[in-house]
């Protein structure tokens, strides 16, 4: 019998029309669009209205995922939903884009891994193909990160977006699809990068508001320096295992976090600017949702047979890649 691999069929990005641009920033914050661009690469970021929840960039996505490939709600048999900024605490958004798409017969659950997110979630999902046990699994990476973003906090303010998208994951026969991942974590690094309150350790309270622990806390400085050499390390690390070299991957898929850190990673792979797959300056960070979203931009220029590295850096600390061979032509 031919070893099943999961391989995306589709995949469909959204964000919001309104832009926040580094100007608009410069009239709420002591900053400047030379300052942000220069630091982080990003001009302009979307940002999803009030009262518009993260399922609604999944719901978008996966309505517009499941149009472009004729596929029914009701054949999907699993969603995976990444994101930090869930609906709620639970349910998991996952079940709520499930319920507004129609996706009935599918079980679903949320996965938390930060930037990370969408190579866990993706992970996760093709165990679930090569199994042999599910046919359709819906992978989404999504965040409203100006849901617990402090626009009085100039450190965070500048760097995140709200956005994402949805792949669909389909067996394939043929080696297609996803070869091999390398998942990493440490706890420790929670002290650098979180969201101290509104979970079980520092519960809403008036106190919490008034402190502004609702938001990211984000040391800057040492949350690059390990993003740096993690996302770096992880992605030759996969290279290595999989004997490829800088001529064999056609395309690098990073995380969005920071121009730096993008370039520091492609240059430790040896990848020359082409092949590096870059929208953090119109999206900037949108967490779990860069991944998709990058996949989405770059769909029309992706070939089967590609050889793709996906990398990510985020909170927990949580970090890893994928290597994937690309499955169709569009
Ligand atoms: C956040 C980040 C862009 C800041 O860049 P940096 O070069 O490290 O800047 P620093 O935080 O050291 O700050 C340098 C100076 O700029 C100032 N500064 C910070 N934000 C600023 C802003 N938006 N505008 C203007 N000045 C700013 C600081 O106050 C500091 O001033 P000082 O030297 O007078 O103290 C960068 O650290 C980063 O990208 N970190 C990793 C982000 C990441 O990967 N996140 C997690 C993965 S999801």
């Amino acid at each position: 019998m031919k070893k099943i691999t999961a391989a995306i069929t589709g995949v469909q990005g959204y964000v919001p029309d309104n832009v926040l641009t580094n100007k608009d920033l410069e009239k709420m914050i002591d900053t400047t669009d030379e300052w942000i661009v220069s630091r982080t690469g990003i001009h302009e970021r979307r940002m999803l209205g009030d009262g518009n929840p993260t399922s609604d960039i999944g719901v978008a996505a996966v309505n517009k995922l499941l149009a472009k490939k004729g596929i029914s709600p009701e054949e999907i048999d699993l969603v995976i939903c990444a994101t930090v900024t869930p609906d709620h605490p639970f349910p998991a958004t996952a079940n709520i884009i499930s319920d507004k798409t129609g996706m009935k017969n599918a079980w679903s659950f949320d996965v938390n891994a930060a930037c990370s997110g969408f190579i866990y979630a993706l992970t996760t999902g093709s165990q679930f193909i090569e199994t042999g046990k599910y046919k359709k699994v819906i992978v989404i990476g999504a965040d409203k990160m100006s849901s617990i973003i402090d626009y009085e906090d100039r450190a965070t303010c500048v760097i995140f977006g709200d956005g994402g998208g949805a792949v669909l994951l389909e067996p394939n026969e043929e080696g297609y699809g996803i070869v091999d991942s390398v998942l990493k974590s440490d706890g420790e690094g929670r002290k650098y990068l979180v969201q101290p309150a509104g979970g079980s350790k520092l519960p809403a309270s008036h106190k919490t508001v008034d402190e502004r622990l609702h938001y990211v806390y984000q040391e800057g400085k040492a949350v690059f320096k390990f993003a740096v050499t993690n996302m770096a390390d992880v992605s030759a690390e996969i290279m290595e295992r999989n004997n490829l070299t800088a001529e064999t991957v056609d395309w690098l898929v990073p995380h969005q976090a920071n121009l730096r850190i993008i370039d520091a990673t492609a240059n430790r792979m040896g990848l020359p600017k082409e092949k590096v797959m870059i929208n953090i300056q119109k999206y900037g960070n949108t967490t779990a949702g860069t991944l998709p979203l990058c996949l989405w931009d770059w769909e029309k220029k992706l070939k089967k047979g590609d050889n793709i590295v996906l990398s990510a850096f985020g909170g927990g600390f949580t970090w890893g890649a994928i290597y994937l061979r690309w499955a169709y032509n569009s």
